[in-house]
């Protein structure tokens, strides 16, 4: 989808729809919707009285254009004016998108009268405007198109606007790449498909680059979790490193590094999963995708830190060589682990991705893992799990967070929490009680990070929608991307 910032009145416009904004409990049209409301002989008004809309942010209703030169008119709610604010323009911009696309019209017209809204708008548009249906063969001219083009109308400030747009168009583009991941089926995503979606991402940008480990590299650097997790699979693990670095030099640049889950499958290995949902388990590289998707966004809005990426990416497979309840794995930092339950896999991988993330020194580590069910259970799909000792890391993700759309929720992660994780005839144990699981997991994962500043983000939760929304279509969200990139912003200033 192309937006186009032209100065001019909307109801001057050509487009199959022109999209009009009202707040709730305002009967009130002033400026460019008086204007349209006019053309259509008070459509608009009209709409303004009936039973099922009231300007609630996620209501639309479609009126007839009358004299304006387009099909329809699309009045959209905006909320209560005081609690107008960036979450309600991007639900609302992709209200409009969906009931556009629904309705088969693809070109599409807004005035964009306050100026800091037009990114949320823009990012809004572009998140509804993407179809989780990669593999459609037959019928496809029966599922809502995909927006072709939206006009922003402005008064004035054309080059600000733009510059707004093109940042939500990135974020937006971002998240649907990291979608398009999470979407795909693992015998499409395996990790060595990932590992090259990786470098061909990072070939499209000059401020990017990406080196990939192969099972190879992955041994000679004695990344125990990573290989013996991988080992039921017939499929290599790939060990991803991304980097990102600004173009202009900036003095005492600082480094921060993201780190994500990479199982493209995950069936438990010997401790299988119960067969039912077990097809969500593609999903269990939202992690990875998270990244790589920040990674998308970052290379188009250019902060002014340096970012270092680290997928671990495998499958868990159950298997002749597979690693058995109890057997021991030596990881990378040399730590050894009893691997009581073989679907607790995550925090091997990571381990070992932490450890190596480490060894670059970054001012700070934040990982992102779809790590526990009982996170999920915990908190539900609006915010991830947050988990870190470090208050002042906390508080920038925290900020992040607010400003990306994507929620986190600070979990607690205490001594105790690492306390049981100590192991029988090993370091460590990667399970722990069911109580608290998910802090028992961040506990585990501590030991890797140990000495660096580090915050775990448990995204399992999530990562998925079902049934979806205008914003999130069923299936993928991409969350974590817009995160991630507004980690790094924050880590800019
Ligand atoms: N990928 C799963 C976590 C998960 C489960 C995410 C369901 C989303 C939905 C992870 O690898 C896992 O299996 N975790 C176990 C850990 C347990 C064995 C200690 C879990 O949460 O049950
Ligand atoms: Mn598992
Ligand atoms: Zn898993």
């Amino acid at each position: 989808m192309k937006i186009t910032v032209r100065q001019g009145s909307l109801v001057e416009t050509r487009a199959d729809a022109l999209v009009v904004g009202v707040h709730s409990g305002s009967k009130k049209l002033s400026g460019e919707n008086a204007a349209v409301d006019r053309a259509c002989q008070g459509a608009i008004r009209e709409a303004l009285g009936y039973e099922d809309f009231k300007g609630d942010v996620g209501q639309a209703v479609f009126v007839p254009s009358g004299k304006a030169p387009a099909k329809r008119i699309l009045v959209v709610g905006l909320g209560e004016k005081k609690k107008f604010d960036g979450a309600a323009s991007r639900t609302a911009a992709a209200t409009a998108a969906k009931c556009c696309r629904d309705a088969r019209l693809k070109n599409l017209a807004f005035a964009a009268a306050d100026e800091d809204a037009t990114t949320a708008m823009a990012e809004g548009l572009g998140m509804a405007n993407y179809d989780p249906a990669l593999h459609l063969t037959r019928n496809k001219d029966k599922r809502p198109p995909l927006l072709a083009k939206a006009t922003f109308c402005v008064k004035d400030k054309v080059a600000g606007v733009r510059a707004r747009v093109a940042r939500g168009l990135a974020q937006a583009a971002g998240v649907n790449f990291s979608r398009d991941l999470v979407n795909e089926p693992s015998n499409c995503l395996t990790p060595t498909a990932m590992a090259n979606r990786a470098k061909a991402m990072a070939r499209q940008f000059p401020n990017l680059t990406c080196r990939v480990w192969g099972p190879r590299d992955i041994e000679k650097n004695k990344m125990g979790g990573i290989i013996g997790v991988g080992r039921g699979s017939a499929e290599p693990s790939q060990f991803i490193q991304l980097e990102y670095k600004p173009k202009r030099q900036i003095k005492g640049m600082k480094t921060i590094a993201f780190v994500g889950k990479g199982l493209t499958f995950d069936t438990g290995g010997i401790s299988l999963k119960p067969p039912a949902g077990m097809e969500l388990m593609k999903f269990d590289m939202g992690g990875a995708a998270a990244v790589l998707g920040a990674f998308r966004i970052m290379a188009e809005t250019q902060p002014d830190v340096r970012v270092l990426g680290f997928v671990a990416a495998a499958e868990n497979m159950p298997d002749g060589l597979a690693i058995k309840p109890g057997d021991l794995l030596t990881m990378m930092n040399g730590m050894t682990v009893e691997v009581n339950n073989t679907d607790a896999e995550g925090r091997l991988v990571l381990g070992d991705a932490l450890h190596y993330a480490k060894s670059k020194k970054p001012e700070f580590i934040v990982d992102a893992a779809t790590l526990t069910g009982a996170c999920m259970i915990a908190l539900g799909d609006v915010a991830c799990g947050l988990m870190s000792e470090d208050d002042k890391l906390v508080k920038l993700i925290e900020g992040a967070g607010k400003a990306s759309g994507d929620e986190v929720w600070r979990l607690p992660l205490q001594q105790r929490h690492r306390d049981l994780m100590k192991g029988h005839v090993a370091d460590l144990t990667n399970t722990g009680p069911r109580e608290g699981g998910a802090l028992t997991a961040a506990g585990f994962l501590s030991n890797f990070a140990e000495g660096a500043r580090w915050a775990h983000l448990d995204i399992a939760g999530t990562v998925w929608t079902d049934p979806g929304d205008a914003l999130n279509p069923k299936g993928g969200t991409g969350f974590g991307a817009r995160l991630f990139a507004a980690i790094a912003e924050a880590a800019a200033k």
